[in-house]
């Protein structure tokens, strides 16, 4: 089922120009196992103890860029000493990420195999991108080089981060601020959780919309009724 072609991970496609200093060959020098690390330790996760890590992975990549840009700032404990108010614990994620512990493992063999090279940033872009290897999905080109951010802004999550309850039209504009369009919207929305959605988050409009006692009135009937019969199968 899953692929094991490493050849992939390697392909160079279609890249002309880099961003500063930022290449999908930055380590390939420094750190030649990188990618290849990453992967055999989410493989172990994955088909030892935790199917669900590969969604929870590209879930805290997505979670990271969100704010303040791919800068592992998600990552960052609280610190009196360093000032750092970690976005770990922001409302607007709901306690929500997971997975911490995977990315600090598979740091620490990054570290044991090329101390001191690969970013925390990097390592979260690439275990998101091997993560979607895994999982049968296609795998892509990713700049690489990225610095990791020193400090962490829980206030910015707060205001920028988008929540599963929000208006559409406000969706739109939080992702708009990045230059993201509807495609991107609905992309990055079902693939951070490989298109798995708790029920708590829309139940009401299969049910008792606004709250009306009756579903959302905007559903495609034929849609609806197969989400809520779903909706009994799960539950
Ligand atoms: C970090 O500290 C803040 C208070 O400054 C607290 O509200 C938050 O829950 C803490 N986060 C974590 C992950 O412990
Ligand atoms: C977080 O999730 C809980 C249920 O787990 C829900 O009751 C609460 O309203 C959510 N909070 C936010 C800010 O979305
Ligand atoms: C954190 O982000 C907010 C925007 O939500 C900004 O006003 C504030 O200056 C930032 N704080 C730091 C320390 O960068
Ligand atoms: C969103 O942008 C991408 C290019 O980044 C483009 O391919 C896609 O068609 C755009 N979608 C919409 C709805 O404009
Ligand atoms: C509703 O969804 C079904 C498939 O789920 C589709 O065939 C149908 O065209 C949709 N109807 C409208 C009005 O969009």
């Amino acid at each position: 089922m899953h692929r094991w072609n490493f050849e992939c991970a390697f392909l160079v496609v279609g890249v002309s120009a880099w961003h500063g200093q930022l290449s999908p060959t930055f380590y390939d020098e420094t750190c030649p196992p990188l990618r290849s690390i990453v992967r055999g330790m989410i493989a172990q996760v994955l088909f030892n103890t935790d199917p669900r890590i590969p969604a929870s992975l590209i879930r805290l990549h997505f979670h990271d860029c969100f704010v303040n840009g791919c800068d592992a700032s998600l990552l960052l404990d609280n610190s009196t000493s360093a000032g750092i108010d970690s976005e770990k614990g922001a409302p607007a994620k709901n306690n929500s990420v997971r997975g911490f512990d995977v990315i600090d493992d598979i740091k620490t063999a990054v570290e044991d195999a090329c101390p001191g090279v690969v970013s925390c940033a990097d390592v979260l872009t690439i275990a998101a991108t091997e993560s979607v290897y895994l999982s049968g999905g296609r795998c892509w080109t990713v700049l690489l080089g990225r610095r990791d951010g020193l400090t962490a802004n829980r206030t910015a999550v707060n205001d920028f981060f988008p929540r599963p309850s929000e208006p559409f039209d406000q969706l739109k504009n939080k992702f708009a601020v990045l230059d993201l369009n509807i495609s991107d919207l609905v992309a990055l929305s079902g693939a951070h959780t490989f298109g798995t959605a708790h029920c708590l988050f829309f139940r009401n409009r299969l049910f008792d919309f606004n709250p009306t006692g009756a579903p959302d009135p905007i559903l495609n009937t034929t849609y609806l009724a197969d989400l809520q019969l779903f909706y009994y199968i799960d539950i």
